[in-house]
């Protein structure tokens, strides 16, 4: 069934697991998804950006995603907003009928400049009234993640990004959010780190600080894909061209979720997983044209990476 994704993170906490937040843009990434909660029996979060609603015309996606929640009656799914950016775009969305919104009010409109913390209060209080007046969970945001190789992790400084704690506890108190994206070292994309990391990626204490002093706020850690050498490898195998990179270690993650990490969010494994599996039809079976030819496979190579971490993030078994 359809749930909110405060219930989701609930359960999640008592039980000492994480959940992975997937985005989707498309009917075979919702069903990669499906497929691997009801192969792992796991509750999940499928999360939409404002990108994948204009791809979609948003409504197509909805539909896609009920239909998900009908045809596997046995899984709790929460449909998300991802990054949110305004009142408007989370309003929109739960009068569509998403059951949690992110309210990311950490960058003004042109996505680069950080916007004052009062401003994000403000725009994020005005979120939770008007969503839980109507059972809808909100997610805030706090701190700026690092943005494509901007010096993070084995890279060097980019520490003037990381969530500050003391605004992190002001900040929920003040706004009330269910759940809390906060800074601690990770960015979005494939090119996250441009050394191998040495196993300290996250600012874990920053972290525990944070959990202990706001343990009902349920953490969430936006950019932590993988980025799987496996998965690269296929894609350059077969014309592709990706620069050397690597991910948010599984095991770091994992470490975060023993410390209060309860949404986990992926969005670039799935798209390597994709992307490679697409250009392995292209290159080996040069004379298929038909669609499903290739998306099958790309289907298939989604729920194996999905199905992967729901196992590695401890949310299999508790659907
Ligand atoms: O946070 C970004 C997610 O990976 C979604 O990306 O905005 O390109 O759909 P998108
Ligand atoms: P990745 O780019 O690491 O998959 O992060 C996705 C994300 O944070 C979506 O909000
Ligand atoms: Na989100
Ligand atoms: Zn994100």
């Amino acid at each position: 069934p359809l749930v909110s994704m405060r219930q989701l993170l609930d359960e999640a906490a008592k039980g000492g697991y994480g959940v992975g937040a997937f985005n989707v843009n498309n009917m075979e990434q919702i069903q990669a998804i499906m497929e691997a909660a009801r192969a792992t029996k796991s509750p999940v979060i499928i999360q939409a950006s404002r990108g994948a609603r204009a791809y979609s015309q948003d409504k197509f996606l909805y539909h896609l995603m009920l239909a998900a929640a009908d045809l596997y009656p046995e899984i709790p799914v929460a449909m998300h907003q991802d990054h949110g950016n305004s009142f408007e775009t989370c309003k929109s969305a739960i009068e569509l009928g998403f059951t949690s919104v992110m309210m990311d009010g950490s960058l003004k409109a042109d996505g680069k400049t950080p916007t004052d913390f009062e401003e994000n209060v403000e725009v994020t209080r005005r979120v939770v009234e008007f969503a839980h007046e109507r059972g809808v969970t909100v997610e805030g945001e706090i701190g700026v993640l690092g943005g494509i190789e901007d010096g993070h992790g084995a890279g060097g400084t980019g520490l003037e990004h990381v969530t500050d704690p003391d605004q992190a506890v002001e900040f929920a108190e003040r706004t009330g959010v269910d759940a809390l994206a906060i800074a601690i070292g990770t960015s979005h994309g494939a090119y996250k780190f441009s050394k191998k990391p040495d196993g300290k990626v996250l600012k874990m204490d920053l972290l525990i600080e944070i959990h202990n002093r706001l343990p009902r706020t349920h953490l969430v850690m936006h950019g932590s894909s993988s980025v799987p050498k496996d998965l690269q490898d296929v894609i350059n195998q077969y014309g592709g061209h990706l620069k050397p990179t690597w991910g948010v270690p599984v095991e770091e993650i994992q470490l975060g979720i023993k410390n209060g990490v309860r949404k986990i969010n992926v969005d670039t494994d799935s798209r390597l997983a994709i992307t490679g599996a697409i250009r392995k039809v292209f290159a080996e079976s040069p004379e298929k044209f038909d669609p499903r030819d290739y998306l099958k496979p790309a289907r298939e190579a989604m729920q194996k990476v999905v199905s992967e971490r729901m196992t590695e993030f401890g949310q299999a078994g508790h659907a």
